[in-house]
């Protein structure tokens, strides 16, 4: 059976929608802006295969002035390294912008993955993926061609109408947190990983969850049957010596 997602730093949840489209439960740590911080959240062992999130980036882009810098980024680097080691999952998934730090954590191997939003729509923007896995896999993303050269992005600061990046994004017109101000609402949808990308990345982890699953169910097998052989062998070797010392008894009566 497989185990749920848990998504930290969950924003808007784009990135949860795309995982939940490839077939995965996604439950949610939740978000700074709904209440929830991070660093009062404490998991559960056992109870995630993995964990997928998109931490603070505003310190690694090169849109904040190195002044204004502080080091809350990488703190919130760390919470996700922690919850992921607390959850003891099988996998993690962080996502990032281009000047993000490596995300190794131990007893996990750990691959960087730079992705273009432009393979997948006519918006040039690059996404760091990070993938780690306790069982030494790695995920395949295919390397696509440039759709279109364009240098249209949404971002959290975003100048464009609010519909005009809902559609960036991935979203339906319709689509409203009217919670937030417009401000809000913007920064939100702006900061989300666009959907088209986000179920690529969905369909490469899926494919590693699979293969791994196959794996270890080869593994079982492989276990279960040497266990029959070794079972099946210790009844022979038993029933022989029971007929040897009834054998030896018969012959040692004649004897008498
Ligand atoms: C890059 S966005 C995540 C976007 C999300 N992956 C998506 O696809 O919609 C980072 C999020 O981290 C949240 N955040 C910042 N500090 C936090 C904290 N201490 N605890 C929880 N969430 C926090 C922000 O509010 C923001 O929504």
């Amino acid at each position: 059976m497989n185990k749920a997602v848990l998504s930290v730093f969950t924003g808007l949840g784009l990135l949860d929608e795309a995982f939940r489209r490839e077939g995965f439960c996604v439950v949610s740590a939740g978000d700074i802006v709904t209440g929830q911080d991070i660093r009062n959240f404490v998991s559960t062992k056992d109870s995630f295969q993995g964990v997928i999130g998109g931490s603070p980036c505003q310190e690694f882009s090169g849109l904040k002035p190195a002044s204004l810098k502080t080091d809350y980024s990488q703190l919130m680097i760390e919470e996700f390294k922690r919850v992921v080691l607390e959850s003891d999952v099988d996998w993690y998934l962080h996502e990032n912008v281009k000047g993000v730090p490596d995300v190794k954590i131990k007893g996990y191997n750990h691959q960087r993955l730079i992705i273009n939003q432009g393979w997948f729509e006519p918006i040039q923007r690059l996404r760091i993926i990070q993938f780690g896995c306790k069982n030494g896999g790695h995920i395949e993303i295919e390397t696509k061609k440039i759709l279109k050269e364009c240098d249209s992005l949404a971002l959290a600061s975003d100048k464009r109408p609010f519909y005009e990046l809902k559609m960036l994004q991935g979203l339906s017109k319709d689509f409203d947190l009217p919670e937030f101000t417009l401000a809000g609402k913007k920064k939100m949808v702006g900061n989300g990983v666009p959907l088209s990308m986000g179920v690529v990345i969905a369909s490469a982890v899926k494919k590693f969850v699979n293969k791994n699953n196959k794996n270890n169910s080869l593994n079982m097998n492989f276990v279960t049957d040497r266990t029959v052989v070794f079972i099946t062998l210790k009844s022979v070797l038993k029933m022989v010596a029971m007929k040897l010392t009834a054998l030896i008894l018969v012959a040692s009566l004649k004897q008498v």
